[in-house]
């Protein structure tokens, strides 16, 4: 077989890439494996999913034997690279669990015989509620499934019409304590925003994901993507733009009831139930999910399937999105090419500033040293304005900037006065 990868961006024959165009790498390694296949469409989602499938190999059915394929791909072009083994496995579409529970579990184990996993690895799935029961999530355990985060988006029949969700939110407690009873642990996505959710709805909806007993929620803002149905409704005045104030009002409730149940953020979008012993300020938590540290610290991962996008040192690439492009790239015979679309490489002042991105979401923060010095004036006004806290000792090298909670509602503005 012949690797090249990826298109665009100089890559020898022999499948491993210049050193001098890649970079530092990081030690750490991740996998990324989408599945993009749904039972419905929802109206607000514009993720690379689709409701049919597109013939062997981008069938629900076959899916998984283009995964083994891209495996196989990954593990020779990143083998010169000495990754620790694998820390983490993330599963998400899509809705993965629309293919077969032992499909999964085959993907998994054949990950496993060409990649070395560090004994503590965390592997999670996304999975609509609807379409797991506690025979499959039995499956995905004994398969080396350690972790389910669920489309759960509220608790509200008439937010979850609004949505286009079919499930049923009683069927939220269900699954968690399904899922947990097979040994794995569980994380519940919500949405605020949705028109029509009042703050006693969002109220309603926190409470059920805690009482539901999972160990980490991630909240996110409605996002009217453009394109999509709710994109189209709004365009037409069928339905309200979210409103700003109300999300705010929202994101701040999250937090108050979050903390009060024993959560901390560690990240704007992410809680994960604290641990005896455990305080909030930090990343270093039982229940923070490694997959989404992995990103956040610009750690190397690949990402296998249609339109994923992949993370090696200052190569960034993305595959093919169509389904049926995707599979037909990795072939059926002895020699494939990549799926890659295209790709490209970060000088160290982009990858610099994508690091500072993701680092400041974080609740660890970010070094008073990654701050450009002409910038660093501007830090005193935002303290001033309680967005930030600067922390240690900026003589010494070890301060560090965490965003406050209004700054976490600001934190578009904040970046933007120490990046530009
Ligand atoms: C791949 S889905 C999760 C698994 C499964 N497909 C499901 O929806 O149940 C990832 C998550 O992204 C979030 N999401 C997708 N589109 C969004 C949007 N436009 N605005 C806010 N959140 C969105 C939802 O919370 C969703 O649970
Ligand atoms: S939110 Fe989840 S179930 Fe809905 S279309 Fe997007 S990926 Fe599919």
């Amino acid at each position: 077989m012949t690797p090249v990868l990826p298109e665009g961006i100089a890559w020898p024959a022999d499948g491993v890439p210049d050193p001098a165009v890649v970079g530092k790498t990081s030690k750490n390694l991740s996998l990324y494996i989408h599945v993009p296949f749904c039972k419905v469409r929802c109206g607000y989602c514009d993720f690379n999913t689709y409701t049919v499938g597109f013939g062997e190999g981008a069938d629900i059915s076959s899916y998984h034997q283009s995964v083994f394929r891209e495996i196989d791909l990954a593990a020779q072009v990143l083998a010169p690279y000495e990754h620790n083994p694998v820390q983490s496995v993330f599963v998400g579409g899509g809705t993965p669990t629309m293919l077969d529970a032992q499909h999964l579990a085959e993907v998994l184990g054949y990950a496993r015989t060409k990649f070395s996993f560090a004994p503590n690895c965390e592997v999670t799935t996304e999975a609509n509620p609807d379409s797991v029961d506690a025979r499959s999530l039995e499956t995905l355990a004994a398969g080396g499934f350690t972790r389910v985060s669920f489309g759960m988006q509220s608790a509200v029949k008439q937010v979850l019409r609004t949505l286009d969700r079919t499930h049923d939110p009683k069927r939220i407690q269900r699954v968690v304590k399904w899922a947990q009873q097979a040994g794995m642990d569980t994380s519940l996505d919500l949405i605020y925003g949705t028109p029509g959710e009042s703050l006693v709805d969002w109220e309603a909806s926190l409470s059920a994901a805690l009482s539901a007993g999972t160990e980490h929620i991630s909240t996110y803002a409605l996002v009217i993507e453009e394109g999509t149905k709710m994109w189209k409704d709004v365009q037409r005045g069928h339905l309200p733009m979210p409103d700003p104030d109300d999300e705010a009002a929202k994101y701040e409730l999250a937090d108050l009831l979050l903390s009060e149940a024993g959560f901390a953020w560690y990240e704007i979008s992410n809680w994960a139930r604290l641990e005896p012993g455990e305080s909030s300020g930090t990343t270093q938590l039982t229940y923070a999910s490694v997959h989404n540290l992995a990103y956040w610290r610009d750690d190397d991962w690949w990402g296998i399937g249609p339109g994923a996008h992949s993370h090696l040192g200052n190569l960034r690439w993305w595959n093919r999105k169509h389904p049926r492009a995707w599979a037909d790239a990795l072939g059926r015979g002895e020699s494939f090419l990549s799926p890659a679309q295209a790709g490209e490489e970060l000088t160290a002042a982009e990858r610099s500033l994508e690091r500072f991105l993701l680092q400041i979401r974080t609740a660890d923060g970010l070094g008073l040293s990654e701050v450009d010095p002409d910038l660093r004036g501007r830090i005193p006004a935002l303290v001033g304005q309680e967005l930030l806290t600067l922390t240690g000792n900026p003589n010494q090298g070890d301060a560090v900037l965490q965003l406050t909670l209004q700054g976490r509602l600001l934190a578009d503005y904040v970046t933007r006065e120490l990046t530009v």
